[in-house]
């Protein structure tokens, strides 16, 4: 081991101690306090809805599309399931509710990594570093639980439909402004093909995305950094939202496209994939 990867390894392995801490670093400048919804159902879920159902309101409004976002009862059922993975923090200044996060700690292997699904800060709060102290935030969060990167679907400007354009702006944010706002918060892109299956209830393939990485630990990261390393992330992803698709032909063109490659690169999320999916 050369002495890059001696230090690579040392970094990694100092975070895999603090993974053992419970401690919610990085929040505090920014918000009043970070409230953890589903620690809030496991207290009092009665008061917990009524803070679900506060919450939601400038939610569904940062997500004006509503295919975008998740509904208020699959967000309620999946906060109350033990076996789900999903977590959502609301980031408060005071009393109101100024911004939120969705996301979920994935294992692949004897891996963690962890899937970051939204963030958001409401548009009067907009433009005053609320959006990077909420990944700030995460980012020590997941990082002290021993994740190794975290994962995030992107909408690829080159493959989206003006209808989702429009809908991106209604929210006040063009899909070209959102990946500037993920590529300052360190995010890099896959250059390789991503689609993803229907949630549950619903039919249709989500063909016009990208994902996108931070990588919290370099050293560790370098295993998922295969095309068989990326399948098995995207797998473990996908598995979270109960959707089925081993058979599908769609998910099969995608692992014959990925799996025989020995590396996996990571180009600027606005720059374009040398592979990506054809629409068909
Ligand atoms: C994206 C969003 C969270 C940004 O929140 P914010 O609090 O305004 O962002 P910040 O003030 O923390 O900005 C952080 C950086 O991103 C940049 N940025 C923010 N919005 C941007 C945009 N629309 N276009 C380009 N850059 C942007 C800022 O200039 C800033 O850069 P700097 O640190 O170099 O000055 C907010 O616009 C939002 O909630 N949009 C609707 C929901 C959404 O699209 N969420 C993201 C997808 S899940």
């Amino acid at each position: 081991m050369g002495p890059a990867q001696e230090h690579l390894k040392s970094l990694s392995d100092s975070r895999e101690k603090r993974a053992k801490s419970d401690v919610l670093d990085g929040s505090g400048l920014a918000f009043s306090h970070v409230l953890d919804l589903r620690k809030a159902f496991q207290s009092d879920p009665h008061v917990a809805q009524q803070r679900l159902s506060e919450y939601y309101a400038p939610y569904s409004l940062a997500f004006a599309d509503e295919a975008e976002r998740s509904s208020l009862p699959r967000l309620h059922q999946s906060l109350l399931n033990p076996s789900s993975t999903l977590q959502v923090f609301a980031f408060m200044l005071g009393d109101g509710i100024a911004g939120g996060a969705h996301f979920k700690i994935l294992r692949v292997g004897e891996l963690t990594l962890s899937a970051l699904e939204y963030v958001w800060v409401s548009p009067e709060s907009r433009g005053r570093n609320l959006g990077r102290a909420i990944c700030d935030t995460l980012d020590s969060f997941l990082s002290a639980r021993g994740s190794i990167c975290t994962v995030a679907e992107f909408h690829d400007p080159s493959l989206s439909s003006p209808e989702s354009i429009e809908a991106d702006a209604q929210a006040g944010i063009t899909s070209k402004g959102r990946l500037q706002f993920w590529k300052k918060m360190g995010y890099q892109a896959l250059d390789v093909p991503y689609i993803c299956p229907p949630v549950v209830g619903q039919s249709v393939w989500n063909m016009d995305s990208l994902l996108g990485v931070k990588v919290l630990d370099e050293y560790r990261f370098q295993a998922l950094a295969t095309g068989p390393g990326y399948i098995s992330v995207v797998r473990a992803y996908w598995d979270t939202f109960n959707s089925t698709y081993g058979s599908c032909q769609d998910y099969r063109r995608l692992v014959e496209q990925t799996e025989g490659l020995d590396r996996v690169e990571l180009i600027p999320l606005d720059s374009p994939r040398r592979r990506k999916q054809h629409l068909s």
